[in-house]
């Protein structure tokens, strides 16, 4: 008779023993958000609250529960939209601290360190800014934009998925706008995986992809800042080899439910398959991605609007098509190792099951 143990984690693929998640059975919704009037902005993806401040959420007395609710509630529609946000990098940092735990973090995970921030940067080593002005030096994935490609569809990506232990939750404020553009979209992995069949599911479930990084390094020295090479946010996340191994399909333990884990941006190569059918699966996914608009929501923005989203199941990809600055802040926590639970389920089988 195998043991509980052995029992799990012969369905456990990937993740690190340094790194799981606290909790061993998805979260459930108390109902504590339900007094803020909100709307689902696409039947898959994206939800608007009304009225909810995150500076006001800090100070209630049932502030945990709301947090963990807003947890829930972003890991569930991939991403939640906060207009008019009044509130400081601090209490952002704060925040995003509150919500990862709550989520059921590993111990060892905390906010991430972007290998580009600068040393003794203004706002703290957590705050990335997030500015049209420092990419126009830089360069990043717009880079990759002007560059190499004419599709405003190649800079898809979900943050960080280079580290060993990528984000679970990021948080984007953004102050300062242009006249027009510069929208924000994100598309759903859950929803692309339930769009593959079942045998080509089941293939890509035995798979894992290397996520990279490397051009990170060209950009720190056009930058002129040194690579943060100490430990990112967890003390498996360290050096200088942006580069890490995930699972093709994951579970998100906050939902329990399967997503696709590839994105355009980091993921360059599916493992144990040539090289030529890595590069079929991997645009065959993208393609998916990017060609079903009914899996994606675009969020036009207004000064101090904030987004919160589950990087382990969505992808975003902001829009270039603006002269003026644009900036904000962002703050990234880190989860668990990526993982496939197969026992897990579909969002679209779940949610027709319940
Ligand atoms: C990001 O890629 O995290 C930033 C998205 C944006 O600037 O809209």
């Amino acid at each position: 008779m195998p043991t509980v143990m052995e029992e799990a984690s012969s369905r456990i693929r990937g993740g690190h023993p340094h790194a799981r998640p606290r909790i061993s059975q998805p979260l459930e919704y108390s109902g504590s958000l339900d007094q803020y009037q909100h709307q689902d902005l696409t039947p898959v993806i994206g939800r608007e609250y009304e009225g909810l401040q995150v500076g006001e959420i800090l100070q209630s007395p049932q502030r945990d529960q709301l947090i963990q609710d807003l947890a829930i509630t972003i890991s569930t529609r991939g991403v939640v939209f906060l207009r008019n946000q009044d509130v400081t990098p601090q209490q952002m940092r704060y925040f995003a601290e509150r919500l990862t735990l709550l989520a059921g973090c590993p111990e060892s995970s905390g906010l991430h360190v972007h290998p580009l921030t600068e040393e003794g940067s203004e706002l703290g080593d957590q705050i990335s800014v997030i500015s049209s002005e420092k990419q126009k030096k830089g360069g990043g994935l717009t880079h990759q934009l002007s560059d190499v490609s004419r599709f405003a569809s190649a800079a898809w990506h979900t943050d960080i998925s280079f580290e060993r232990v990528p984000s679970d939750y990021s948080m984007l404020k953004i102050h300062t706008l242009p006249n027009t553009g510069g929208d924000t979209l994100w598309a759903s992995g859950y929803e692309i995986y339930d769009r593959l069949s079942p045998e080509m599911a089941s293939f890509l479930e035995r798979l894992t992809a290397t996520h990279d990084a490397s051009f990170f390094h060209d950009e720190a020295r056009r930058l002129g800042n040194p690579l943060r090479k100490g430990i990112r946010g967890s003390p498996l996340n360290h050096g200088e080899e942006l580069t890490a191994v995930h699972p093709v399909i994951r579970t998100n333990p906050v939902t329990g439910w399967k997503s696709v884990y590839v994105n355009k941006g980091f993921t360059k190569r599916i493992n144990g398959v040539t090289k030529d059918e890595s590069d079929v699966l991997l645009q065959y996914l993208f393609n998916l991605l990017t060609q079903n608009h009914d899996a994606q929501v675009r969020f036009k923005w207004k000064k101090n609007d904030m987004a919160i989203w589950d990087n382990r199941s969505t992808w975003h990809c902001a829009t270039y098509d603006y002269a003026e600055a644009r900036a904000g802040d962002r703050v990234c926590s880190l989860g668990e190792a990526p993982y496939l639970d197969l026992q897990s389920t579909s969002r679209r089988q779940a949610l027709d099951e319940a």
